[in-house]
């Protein structure tokens, strides 16, 4: 166990759970009362390019090429002024995530901390999205933001969580079935768009109209608060074999829009009820999905009709690091090492919260 001792601790963060390969190097201080980032470094090796002819991820690929980018990243860490010597731990990803590519920043954060005879931090990814508002510009106060709902949507995981404060906090929900950004990977995929399909739907529904089809919006009346994409993505599916069967005119901006909005309703009007169950003073959105600006404005406007009073409005605090990167990674750890939480140092593709 690493002991919480020191007032100012220098992290170095590795990710390597998908298709990025990510490193930085921070100063954290401040405690659970108020943690305070200092980024000294942040870069990130996008694998985009290489799995976009396969349109997903390629594990072996992605192992791959991971590999090959850690040293260079870490490279540019040091070359940017990082002096392995002064570090107090390095973190890395544990999973959730492709355990190939768990393995490969595993591997390299062992090697690092037995050169540099450093403290090694295994951290939970979805920690990391959750936490990756602490690094965000506009820092939250933790006096002012608890209870929270957390609103976690990536490529693989939709949750709800309730949170008493930073370390404490319960899931209430998730998919039981497809994960949003992997509803919108796949039906990008359907209207012939690129992956990752998310920016490319956004992009596209800006032409749309998201009325023009009435997806359905699965489990939103249920009183619990679970999520269901896979029948929405079937029902893309369903339309265009009827448009196509009727010789009907597909409008690719319309679905998108239609899905988009689909989505977004189920979110927020589940995200928001659970608000009012648990007197929430704010609501904390991350994850890849979160990037989504149509997604944000209609939670903005959602919040400000459904609490006009702006006293008995909850913040929205939306992360600024929405897909895979370090700094969220060094966040998490932090909070690892302030609760003396501990992950076993190997990859575990389904950890979850
Ligand atoms: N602007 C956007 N609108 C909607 N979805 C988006 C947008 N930008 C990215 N995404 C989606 O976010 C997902 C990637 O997010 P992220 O990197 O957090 O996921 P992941 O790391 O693959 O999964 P997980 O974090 O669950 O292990 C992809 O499914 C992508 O399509
Ligand atoms: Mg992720």
């Amino acid at each position: 166990m690493i002991l919480a001792n020191k007032e100012k601790v220098n992290i170095l963060s590795i990710e390597t759970s998908c298709d990025e390969t990510a490193l930085s190097f921070v100063t954290a201080s401040g405690g659970l009362k108020k943690p305070t980032f200092v980024v000294h470094g942040d870069v990130v090796a996008s694998q985009i390019k290489l799995h976009q002819p396969f349109g997903g991820v390629v594990p072996a690929l992605a192992k791959r090429a991971h590999i090959e980018h850690l040293p260079l990243l870490f490279k540019e860490i040091v070359d940017g002024g990082m002096r392995p010597e002064e570090l107090d731990f390095i973190t890395v990803t544990v999973g959730p995530g492709l355990e190939p590519a768990l393995w490969t920043g595993i591997e390299f954060a062992k090697q690092l901390a037995e050169q540099y005879n450093k403290p090694l931090i295994g951290t939970n990814h979805l920690e990391g999205h959750l936490y990756s508002i602490l690094v965000s510009k506009e820092k939250p106060d933790p006096k002012k933001i608890f209870p929270a709902i957390a609103l976690i949507v990536s490529g693989g995981h939709t949750l709800l969580l309730q949170m008493d404060d930073l370390t404490h906090f319960k899931k209430i929900g998730e998919t039981v079935d497809d994960a949003v950004g992997e509803a919108f990977d796949k039906v990008a995929r359907m209207i012939d768009l690129p992956y990752p399909g998310g920016p490319e739907i956004e992009r596209l529904a800006k032409e749309g109209n998201p009325m023009a089809i009435n997806f359905p919006r699965p489990m939103v009346g249920h009183k619990n608060y679970n999520f269901s994409f896979s029948g929405l993505k079937t029902s893309v599916l369903y339309y265009l074999r009827d448009s196509a069967k009727a010789k009907k005119d597909i409008v690719k901006a319309d679905i998108a829009a239609s899905f988009q909005r689909a989505v977004s309703d189920v979110l927020i009007k589940k995200t928001l009820r659970a608000v009012e169950e648990f007197d929430a003073k704010s609501i904390m959105i991350s994850g890849g999905v979160s990037a989504n600006r149509t997604l944000r404005a209609e939670f903005a406007a959602s919040i400000e009709k459904r609490f006009p009073i702006k006293k008995d409005r909850p913040e929205l605090l939306v992360s600024e690091f929405s897909t895979d990167n370090a700094l969220m990674i060094a966040a998490s750890g932090y909070m690892d090492y302030l609760r003396g939480k501990e992950y076993k140092i190997e990859a575990d593709g389904n950890l979850n919260l």
